[in-house]
């Protein structure tokens, strides 16, 4: 499948002229100023706001992402890798992001995406629930580069900078209640610009938690830029989460709402095959896939074989999160 190689800093073609008028035939936009603060999560984008059939044109002026300046930010030194990083263009066309469909090759659906203007709201168990733009909170926290190792569920491995902001502090920005456990965190939903999210036999929106320890442990990053740029729609722009020491498919993407409860959630792979994917989901070489070895990996680009590390080779930073929990499936 071909895929059309952008610098990742550029907006989609759709969307070209930022400071201009867009104008799209066929597809619903959401446009710098209309949507409200109110009008983010569950179909709310796209849906029926700008609502019009394939003979109506639509003209949507288009916000532009108001933090390039932050890019490259410093690099965090104390993150250091075994292996080289996994080359970009590499990484920008191997993606799971069921929304845009189940292939890894989904880099180019992903462009229809728009990441401006972007909500996230902020409730559950907090003194005050809030909702806050995505560049306004950027620049309320300290960008800095890390270097992690990434592991998917499925056996492949990348190394990848990502530039982001510790959830420790945007924890401490919500001001989360004692009786909250957890933090859940929801991607958005628009099944007109995300065609997976027509395919109702997926629970929607992509759902994933953490306990408040997990969330608040120094590598749990939520992470605005890849490759020392703003990250790109198909690595889950604006706002992702990244915990190195999980299973990818903890790493939820483009995030519009974050819960604090006290009841652990059900996330979305959970709720398809909880046999084969829990809340948990340490890596653990020792611990096999019901269908398959977790052993080794396969590195992504050279198709390197490695050995798996348990805690994906951060155990230092993380086992003693689990101590006392050697009871629950730690590592499925
Ligand atoms: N988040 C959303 N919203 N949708 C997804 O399909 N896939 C998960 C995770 N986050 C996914 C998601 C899985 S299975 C993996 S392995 C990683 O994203 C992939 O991240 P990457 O594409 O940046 O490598």
């Amino acid at each position: 499948m071909f895929i059309k190689k952008k610098r990742r800093w550029e907006l989609p073609e759709s969307a070209a002229t930022p400071e201009h008028v867009f104008f799209n035939r066929r597809n619903l936009m959401i446009g710098a100023g209309v949507v409200g603060a109110g009008a983010i999560g569950a179909g709310v984008f796209g849906a029926g706001i700008f609502g019009a059939g394939d003979d109506e044109e639509i003209f949507v002026a288009q916000e532009t992402d108001q933090t390039l300046d932050l890019y490259p930010a410093a690099r965090n030194e104390a993150f250091t890798l075994d292996r080289a990083v996994t080359d970009e263009t590499v990484a920008s066309n191997y993606n799971n992001f069921y929304e845009f469909g189940s292939s890894k090759r989904v880099a180019a659906e992903a462009q229809a995406l728009r990441t401006r203007p972007w909500m996230l709201s902020i409730d559950g168990l907090v003194e005050e629930p809030m909702e806050i733009d995505i560049d306004t909170l950027i620049r309320r926290m300290t960008l800095e580069e890390r270097l992690y190792r990434f592991r998917c569920v499925e056996a492949w491995a990348m190394a990848v900078p990502w530039t982001g902001f510790r959830m420790a502090d945007l924890v401490s920005m919500a001001r989360p209640l004692s009786s909250a456990k957890y933090v859940v965190m929801q991607t958005f939903q628009d099944p007109v610009v995300a065609v997976g999210q027509r395919q109702s036999w997926y629970p929607w929106p992509y759902t994933e938690g953490l306990t408040i320890a997990e969330a608040t442990n120094d590598l749990t990053l939520m992470v605005t830029g890849v490759y020392g740029k703003p990250i790109a729609n198909q690595f889950g722009a604006p706002l992702r989460l990244i915990t190195p020491w999980k299973y990818g498919f903890k790493c939820v993407k483009s995030i519009v709402k974050i819960s604090f409860t006290e009841e652990r959630p059900v996330s979305f792979w959970e709720e398809l095959a909880a046999q084969e994917y829990g809340f948990w989901a340490n890596v653990n070489p020792d611990v096999p896939h019901p269908r398959w070895s977790q052993a080794t990996e396969r590195m992504i680009g050279s198709n390197e074989t490695r050995p798996t590390m348990l805690f994906n080779g951060y155990a230092e930073e993380v086992a003693q999160l689990y101590e006392g929990l050697e009871g629950e499936r730690l590592f499925a």
